[in-house]
C-alpha cells in the first residue's frame, strides 16, 4: 500500500508524486500514452522492450484537488489518488479505466486435500501457482469489455474469463486451452469496451501473471512475482491506433526481404546432402513455387553450433551455392545451448571470456539440450551478443541466408534453470528470474545485428521465444504444434493475437509439427498459410512426410494452388509489410481491428482480414463441406471465386469443397499481382496487374503499391517506387486515376494491366482517348502504359 499522496512535483513530461510508503513516476509519453512507474526493485526502469524511445507528449499540464493529483494531456485526463489509485478518462470525461477499490477476492476451490489426491494419482493435474507477487495492479472489470493479445496465448481471441502467466515455456505436450504459458511473453493486451479500445503494456520481465475476469467478475488483474511497477496505458479510442501506439513504444517489424514472403520447406531434417537436393528438384518438377529450404540440428557436427558435419554434408558451400544457381535459399538452425566440449572453439572462446551463464558461485552453469551437456550464453550482455553476432558470419558469409534460433527460452532437458542462474545484464548482475522471458529477444538481437553486418541486407532471423520488442529483430512461429485439426483452429486466434500483440510476421508450422498429418488437414493448412506472412511447412522426425506431394494428386493440385495463389499475391502482402513499418498492423488481424463498431465481429475466431482488403474464413474442421462467414457491415464483399456480391453485415453460407478456402474481397479493393514464379526473382516483373474491383456506391478508394529492390536498406534513404491508384464512383461512371509514382528505384514497371471484375464497360477511355477493352466472364482487361494516368468507363 502507498498510502497517502505526500508531495507531487512535475519536470517536462514526468509527474513525480510521493506517498507515505513509496514513489511514483507519472510520464506522459505521447498525450494517448502514459507510463506509471513505482520502483519496486530498482530505481530505474528495467525495460528490455523500449529501446530509443522519442516521447512526444505535447502539452502537459498538472492540477492537485481534493487530495489527488490531476494530470491532463491533449487527449486524456489521469487521476491519481492516495495508494497510487489511477484512474483514466477522455477529454469529454468519460471513463476509460480505473483502479478497483475492492478487496482482492479470487474465487475458492472447494477441492480437499484427500480429492485431490486421489484425481493426482489417476494423473490429473493442477495448475496451482501461488507464486508470491510483490507487484499486482487491480482494475475494475466492466461487464462488456473484451481482451486481446497477450502474443501466443492458446484459447481463444477474445481473453476475458482466463488466467495467463508469462513465462516461457517449451512444452511439447498438445498444447491446449488449459495452458497458461506458451514460448513467449507479451505482456501487453487491449480492452474494447462499448466501441472503445485501449491497451496496456506491463512491462516487466520477471514471470507475470494476468487476469481478466477469472477469479473474480469484478477486476481484472496482472501482476508479478518481483522488478518494477511500470505499466503504460495506451489510448484509442480504435483499436489499430492502440496497435499503433504499442509498437510506438516497443517497435515495428523491419520490412522483409521479398523472398522471405515465399513459400518455405522445413523438416526435422533434410540430411543429408542428396534428401535437401531431391526435395529441391522435386519442388521445381512439380511447378510447386518455393524459395526457402530449411537445415535442421542434423546439419551440425554433433549439435555443436556453428558446425557442419562434413560426413552429411561433405562440401556445404557448393550445395549452398548449387541450391542458390536453382532459386532456394538455405535457412540454418542454431540453438542457444553450446556443447560443453575442450577443443570447440565456440565453447573454448565462451569460457575463456566468460560468456556463458553461471551458477551462484561463478562457475558456468551446466544442463542438458541436444548435444548433451551444454551451457547458456549470456545473452543479456552485450560482449556476449557482439560475440554470437560475429558468429552469424559463419553462416551467411558461407551462404546460408537466415538464421533460425530454437530452443531459446531457454530450453533445458535437465530440468528447469534454476531462479539464481546468474547473468550479467549489460553491465548489472541479475538472475535468471528477470533474464527468462528475454532470453529469446536478446538472442534474435545477436543474430539480427550479425546478420545485418556481415550481409548489409534485411536479415531473416525466426525465433521460438520472444518477448515484447522482439518484432524489431525477428520473425516468429508459434513452436511444436501438431497435424491436429484443433491447432489448425487455433492457429488462427493465436496469430491474429500476437498481430495485435506488434508481431506483424509470424505463422505455425504448416501441416503441423508433431503426429502424421493427413491429405485434408495439409491442403486446409495450406490454405491458411498462404495467408500468414512466415508460410512454413515444418514437421517433425519420424512423422509422415508433408511436403505439399506427399499424399495423392488432389493434395498436390491443391497444395501448387494455394502456394500460386500466394505468390501472385507477393506484391499485396509486400505492400503490407511495408505499410507495416509505419502502423505496426499486422497481415493477419481480426476482424476487430477494421470493424470496430460492428459488434457482431468481436469473437471471430475463425475469419481473418489480410491487409484491409481481403477477408479470409478457411475451413478448419474435418470434413466441413460449408461453412458459415460473417461478412461485416459498412461494405459490400464480392466472393473472390465466384464474384458474387454480398451486402455486409449478414452470415452467409459457402459451399467449400476441399479445394475452396473462402475469400471475400472488400468492394472499392485494387490489389496488385505478380505472374506465378518458381521462386522471387524468377521472373524480370515488368507488368503489374491491379485486380479491381469497382465501388458500387459514389466514392472514391485508394491503393498505393510499393515497390524496391527487396532485399537491401536502400529503401531507408528513399530509393523505392510507390504508385497510387485511385479509383472514382460517380454513377455508373468510374474513373481509376493513376499517380506519376514517386521513383527513386530505377525498376519501373513498363504497363499496367487492370482487370475489372466487372461484367461488361462502356466508353473506356485511356486519358481521354477512346479505346476497346477485352471483355470475358466477367472481366474487363485494359493493359496501359506506365505512362497513363486515368483509365474511365461506364459499367453496364
Ligand atoms: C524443437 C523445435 C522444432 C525443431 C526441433 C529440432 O522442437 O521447435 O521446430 O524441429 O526442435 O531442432
Amino acid at each position: 500500500m502507498f498510502g497517502k499522496i505526500k508531495y507531487y512535483g512535475v519536470k517536462d513530461n514526468v509527474v513525480s508524486i510521493e506517498f507515505e510508503h513509496g514513489k511514483a513516476d507519472v510520464t506522459v509519453i505521447t498525450p494517448s500514452i502514459i507510463n506509471f512507474f513505482s520502483p519496486i526493485s530498482s530505481e530505474r526502469h528495467l525495460s528490455k522492450a523500449i529501446e530509443d524511445l522519442q516521447p512526444a507528449p505535447g502539452e502537459v499540464k498538472t492540477d492537485f484537488i481534493d487530495g489527488q493529483v490531476l494530470i491532463y494531456t491533449s487527449r486524456l485526463k489521469a487521476v491519481i489518488a492516495d495508494n497510487f489509485i489511477v484512474d483514466i478518462y477522455d477529454l469529454a470525461g468519460n471513463l476509460l479505466c480505473a483502479d478497483y477499490r475492492g478487496e482482492d477476492r479470487p474465487f475458492v476451490r472447494h477441492g480437499t486435500g484427500s480429492d485431490l489426491d486421489m484425481a493426482a494419482e489417476e494423473g490429473h493435474k493442477f495448475e496451482a501457482e501461488q507464486a508470491a507477487q510483490k507487484i499486482r495492479v487491480l482494475k475494475q472489470l466492466q461487464p462488456d469489455s473484451y481482451f486481446y493479445g497477450l502474443g501466443d496465448k492458446t484459447g481463444h481471441l477474445n481473453k476475458r474469463g482466463y488466467h495467463y502467466k508469462m513465462w516461457n515455456t517449451d512444452d511439447p505436450n498438445p498444447h491446449v486451452e488449459s495452458f497458461e504459458s506458451l514460448y513467449k511473453s507479451i505482456p501487453f493486451f487491449i480492452a474494447l469496451t462499448n466501441k472503445i479500445a485501449y491497451g496496456i503494456f506491463f512491462d516487466n520481465s520477471y514471470k507475470t501473471f494476468f487476469d481478466f475476469g477469472k477469479e473474480n467478475s469484478r477486476y481484472y488483474s496482472f501482476s508479478a512475482v518481483d522488478g518494477n511497477l511500470d505499466y503504460y496505458f495506451i489510448y484509442g479510442p480504435s483499436s489499430k491506433e492502440v496497435v499503433s501506439g504499442y509498437t510506438f513504444l516497443t517497435g515495428r517489424t523491419p520490412l522483409p526481404q521479398l523472398w522471405t514472403l515465399g513459400y518455405q520447406q522445413s523438416r526435422w531434417s533434410y540430411a543429408p546432402e542428396k534428401r535437401l537436393e531431391e526435395i529441391a528438384d522435386d519442388f521445381r518438377a512439380k511447378g510447386i513455387p518455393c524459395d526457402v529450404l530449411y537445415l535442421d540440428i542434423d546439419y551440425m557436427d554433433g549439435y555443436r553450433v556453428f558446425t557442419w558435419d562434413d560426413k552429411k554434408f561433405p562440401d556445404h558451400e557448393k550445395m549452398l551455392k548449387k541450391l542458390q544457381d536453382k532459386g532456394f535459399k538455405v535457412v540454418t538452425i542454431i540453438d542457444p545451448g553450446v556443447k560443453k566440449d575442450q577443443g570447440y572453439a565456440i565453447y573454448d572462446q565462451g569460457v575463456e571470456n566468460h560468456y556463458f551463464a553461471t551458477d551462484k558461485d561463478g562457475l558456468p552453469y551446466v544442463n542438458r539440450v541436444w548435444p548433451g551437456d551444454a551451457l547458456y550464453p549470456d545473452f543479456a550482455n552485450q560482449p556476449v551478443r557482439k560475440w554470437w553476432a560475429e558468429n552469424q558470419k559463419i553462416l551467411v558469409n558461407h551462404g546460408v541466408a537466415g538464421v533460425w534460433n530454437d530452443m531459446n527460452e531457454p530450453a533445458s532437458f535437465n530440468g528447469p534453470l534454476p531462479d539464481d542462474v546468474q547473468f550479467n545484464n549489460d553491465g548489472r548482475l541479475t538472475d535468471h528470474r528477470e533474464i527468462h522471458n528475454v532470453y529469446g529477444l536478446y538472442m534474435s538481437k545477436a543474430t539480427y545485428k550479425g546478420i545485418k553486418a556481415a550481409t548489409n541486407k534485411r536479415p531473416f532471423v525466426i525465433t521460438r521465444a520472444a518477448y515484447a520488442g522482439t518484432q524489431k529483430y525477428s520473425t516468429i512461429w508459434t513452436g511444436d504444434n501438431q497435424s491436429l485439426w484443433e491447432h489448425l483452429r487455433m492457429s488462427l486466434p493465436m496469430l491474429m493475437n500476437l498481430g495485435l500483440s506488434g508481431f506483424a510476421f509470424s505463422g505455425t508450422d504448416v501441416g503441423g509439427f508433431g503426429f502424421d498429418a493427413t491429405a485434408e488437414l495439409l491442403s486446409r493448412w495450406v490454405q491458411v498459410g498462404t495467408f500468414t506472412a512466415l508460410f512454413r511447412n515444418h514437421s517433425s522426425v519420424f512423422t509422415r512426410d508433408q511436403e505439399p506431394w506427399a499424399f495423392d494428386q488432389q493434395t498436390e493440385a491443391i497444395n501448387r494452388k494455394y502456394i500460386r495463389l500466394r505468390y501472385r499475391l507477393l506484391p499485396y502482402f509486400y505492400d503490407i509489410m511495408h505499410a507495416e513499418e509505419s502502423s505496426g498492423l499486422a497481415m493477419i488481424r481480426p476482424l476487430l481491428l477494421d470493424y470496430q463498431d460492428d459488434e457482431a465481429v468481436y469473437e471471430i475466431n475463425d475469419e481473418f482480414m489480410s491487409g484491409s482488403n481481403l477477408l479470409v474464413a478457411p475451413v478448419v474442421a474435418q470434413g466441413q463441406k460449408a461453412r458459415t462467414v460473417y461478412l461485416p457491415k459498412g461494405n459490400r464483399w464480392i466472393d473472390y471465386w465466384t464474384q458474387e456480391i454480398f451486402q455486409g453485415g449478414q452470415y452467409i453460407v459457402k459451399q467449400t469443397p476441399l479445394d475452396t478456402c473462402p475469400i471475400y474481397v472488400k468492394e472499392g479493393s485494387t490489389i496488385p499481382l505478380y505472374p506465378v514464379q518458381n521462386y522471387v526473382g524468377e521472373k524480370q516483373i515488368t507488368e503489374l496487374t491491379l485486380d479491381v474491383y469497382p465501388l458500387t456506391d459514389d466514392g472514391q478508394s485508394l491503393y498505393e503499391h510499393y515497390r524496391d529492390d527487396g532485399e537491401s536498406f536502400d529503401y531507408r534513404d528513399g530509393v523505392y517506387n510507390l504508385y497510387d491508384f485511385r479509383q472514382i464512383r460517380k454513377g455508373d461512371q468510374l474513373t481509376i486515376q493513376i499517380s506519376e509514382p514517386t521513383a527513386q528505384y530505377t525498376q519501373q514497371y513498363d504497363h499496367f494491366q487492370f482487370v475489372i471484375h466487372a461484367k461488361q464497360v462502356m466508353d473506356l477511355k485511356i486519358d481521354g482517348q477512346t479505346c476497346e477493352a477485352a471483355q470475358s466472364e466477367g472481366l474487363v482487361t485494359v493493359t496501359v502504359p506506365n505512362t497513363a494516368s486515368q483509365i474511365s468507363l461506364r459499367l453496364a
